[in-house]
This record gives structure tokens, C-alpha cells and sequence, in this order.
């Protein structure tokens, strides 16, 4: 089945075409529009640019992506898009253009959840793995441990209480004068050399919950950069930040560590975009460096924002629930969620389970 993604929940314009079902999965294309240049002087997302640029865009990209794989819309058989989370008039471009196609043309349209597309991005030429897992997406906009069961049976196990773990980078590096967004710095001027130069102390819950906490980091960076007088420019940064992210990375490593000994499972997937981090990578494939426990990260392509994980999860939604209405009519920003105790609208209206 060929399968067309739309993406449009931030700052990345994106779409793709998949291959499912015929026993030869695959990404056939993708087209991003990345917007980094146009918020890197805000320093962070201006929703009014991101949901104008996603417009004047994913006409072209859906255009360039049928030209280059050679394919016809006629030829494509389910549309699927991001629902929800996300900002909702970036949402809405995306939702919009996918629903206007199904309607001219009649193509099923499904509906789909932007963060349960990240771990499904982990399935992305991994047709091994198996449930139930754990899964960590770590971005700039959740950081959240689940436990699944199935595809759609996903619990919630941690999430954080503040800050999620890609937005304190970006805050960090923005004070700093690194530029937007930070994660992507911080990753490429880690010295470990230098990893020790400041000291940063892991979060602890008082409650003893295993939610996550990272707006602490954010404050202990921007006070020691304070204390020490550190300005943009400052030699003394990549200690601060090689630092930072060193810590950063050994609390989510000992929280999925602790989790995966205390849940009976098939593997362990880490998705999102802070999941492109090489030190993170690389402290996670030490920690699971054992049999028993697999530890499962999409390709670096597809930790960030992108419809291929968009289009890998459409088709999954339509195969669990064949029954569904997939008419474009039924589908709203936020209007129901792909997993969970409730399913797409059955063709009656009601929710299937
Ligand atoms: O998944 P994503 O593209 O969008 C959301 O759903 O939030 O994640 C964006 C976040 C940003 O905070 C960015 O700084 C971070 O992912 N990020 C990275 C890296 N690449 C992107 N963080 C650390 N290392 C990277 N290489
Ligand atoms: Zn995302």
C-alpha cells in the first residue's frame, strides 16, 4: 500500500511516501522544509511564522515528493496526518491540505498522533521488534516515558513535571549565544574532555515519583553562567555546556535503566529528537549493551520532525482498525487520539476500541 504522511504540528514542513504492506517496507521519499533560519533569531518558535511557512510550502513539497518517486496522487491509497499534539495553526496546514486532497480525490485519510509517530519511527526497517517495550521520546516539547503493550495500548509510566529535555538545551544555548536550536549545538561542541568542568546534580523528585524534572538544569546553567560571569563568547562555554549535556544524558540513561529493570520486556526504544544526540546514542548502547533487553533509536533522519514516521503510522492505525471511518469529514486538529482505549470513529460515528 502506498501511503502519503503530512507533517506540520511545529516548525518542520514535511512530506512522504511509504511502501507498506507488500512485503517490501519502505520510505520511496520524503521532503522536509526546515524553518531553523527563520525562528534561529527569535530563538526559539513564532507560531505565526511557523503556520505561514508551512503553508506557502507543503503545496511544493507534496508536488516535488510525487515528481521525484515518480508516482501519481491516483496511485496513492491512504493519507495520513498529524492530528495533534502540536501548535494549533501549524496543525491546521497540514490537517487542512491532507484533508482537501482526500476530498477531491477520495483517498481514505487518517489521523494521527505526533508522539506516538515518534516511537513508531523506531519500526522504520525494524519489522523485529516486539512488545511489549519501553519507550522514551525525548524532544524539545515532551519528554515522556510510556510502556507499551501493543502499538496501542501505551501507559504512561513518567513524564516531566516542567521543562522537557531538548527545550532546556535550546534555553541554555540561546542565553549562551549559541544559536537555535541548541540541542544540535551542544552536540556538536561536546568535548568529554571537558565534561566535569562544571558540576550539575541529578534531579530527584521529593515526592519519589519517577517523573522527569529538567527545568533545575536550566536554572543551575544559567546561575553558574551568572557566578562565573560567563558571556557569549566566553572560552569557558563548552566546559559549561559538555558539562551540562553529560549530566542531562546520565539522568535519562539511569531513568530508562531503572525502568527496563523493573518491567518485564521485549526491547527499549528511544525516539524524538533529542534521540539524535551522538553521547546520548552511544551512553545508551553501553547501558543495553547486554542481551535480553534490545534497544531499538530510528535512524537519525527520523528522531527529528518528519512525515515518513507520519505515513508508518497511518498505515498501522488503518490496519488495527479496518473498520473505521477514514472520510475526511471526521477528522479534526486534536479530535481523537490513534491509541489508547479509544480508536478512530467507527463509520457509525461512535469510537471503536
Ligand atoms: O522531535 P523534534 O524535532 O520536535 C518536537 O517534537 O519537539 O525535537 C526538537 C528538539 C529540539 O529541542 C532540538 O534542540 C533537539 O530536538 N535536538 C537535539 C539534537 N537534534 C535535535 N538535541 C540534542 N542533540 C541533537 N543532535
Ligand atoms: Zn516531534
Amino acid at each position: 500500500m502506498l501511503v502519503m504522511g503530512f507533517e506540520s504540528s511545529c516548525d518542520e514542513t514535511a512530506v512522504a511516501l511509504v511502501e507498506r504492506g507488500c512485503g517490501n517496507d519502505r520510505v520511496i521519499s520524503e521532503k522536509i522544509k526546515s524553518q531553523v533560519d527563520l525562528h534561529a533569531r527569535f530563538g526559539g518558535v513564532v507560531p505565526e511564522i511557523a503556520s505561514r511557512t508551512h503553508y506557502e510550502s507543503i503545496d511544493l513539497l507534496t508536488t516535488t515528493v510525487l515528481e521525484e518517486s515518480g508516482k501519481k496522487l491516483e496511485e496513492v491509497e491512504l493519507l495520513s496526518v498529524t492530528s495533534g499534539p502540536g501548535l494549533i495553526g501549524s496543525l491546521l496546514i497540514a490537517l487542512s491540505f491532507a484533508k482537501g486532497l482526500a476530498f477531491r480525490t477520495g483517498i481514505p485519510l487518517v489521523g494521527v498522533d505526533h508522539v506516538a509517530a515518534h516511537i513508531e519511527a523506531a519500526f522504520i526497517g525494524r519489522p523485529q521488534i516486539r512488545f511489549p517495550l519501553l519507550a522514551l521520546v525525548v524532544s524539545g516539547g515532551h519528554t515522556t516515558l510510556f510502556h507499551l503493550t501493543s502499538r496501542f495500548d501505551i501507559r504512561v509510566l513518567a513524564r516531566t513535571r516542567d521543562d522537557a529535555a531538548g527545550e532546556v538545551m535550546d534555553k541554555v544555548a540561546r542565553h549562551l549565544g549559541l544559536g537555535y536550536p541548541g540541542g544540535p549545538v551542544l552536540d556538536r561542541t561536546y568535548d568529554p574532555e571537558r565534561a566535569k568542568e562544571f558540576a550539575f546534580s541529578l534531579p530527584r523528585m521529593s515526592d519519589g515519583s519517577a517523573d522527569f524534572s529538567f527545568s533545575g538544569y536550566k536554572a543551575a546553567a544559567l546561575r553558574l553562567a551568572r557566578n562565573h560571569a560567563i558571556a557569549p563568547g566566553d572560552p569557558r562555554i563548552p566546559g559549561l555546556t559538555s558539562s551540562l549535556l553529560s549530566s542531562m544524558v546520565g539522568y535519562l540513561v539511569r531513568a530508562l535503566v531503572n525502568a527496563a529493570e523493573q518491567h518485564d520486556i521485549n526491547g527499549v526504544v528511544v525516539a524524538g529528537g533529542v534521540s539524535r544526540n551522538t553521547l546520548l546514542r552511544r551512553r545508551l548502547a553501553d547501558a543495553f549493551d547486554k542481551p535480553g533487553i534490545p534497544l531499538y533509536m530510528p535512524e537519525p533522519e527520523y528522531c527529528t520532525d518528519n512525515a515518513a514516521m507520519i505515513a508508518w503510522r497511518g498505515y498501522e492505525v488503518m490496519r488495527a482498525h479496518p473498520d473505521a471511518d477514514y472520510s475526511p469529514g471526521y477528522l479534526n486538529a486534536y479530535s481523537r487520539s490513534d491509541c489508547g482505549r479509544r480508536g478512530p470513529t467507527k463509520k457509525n460515528g461512535s469510537q471503536s476500541s
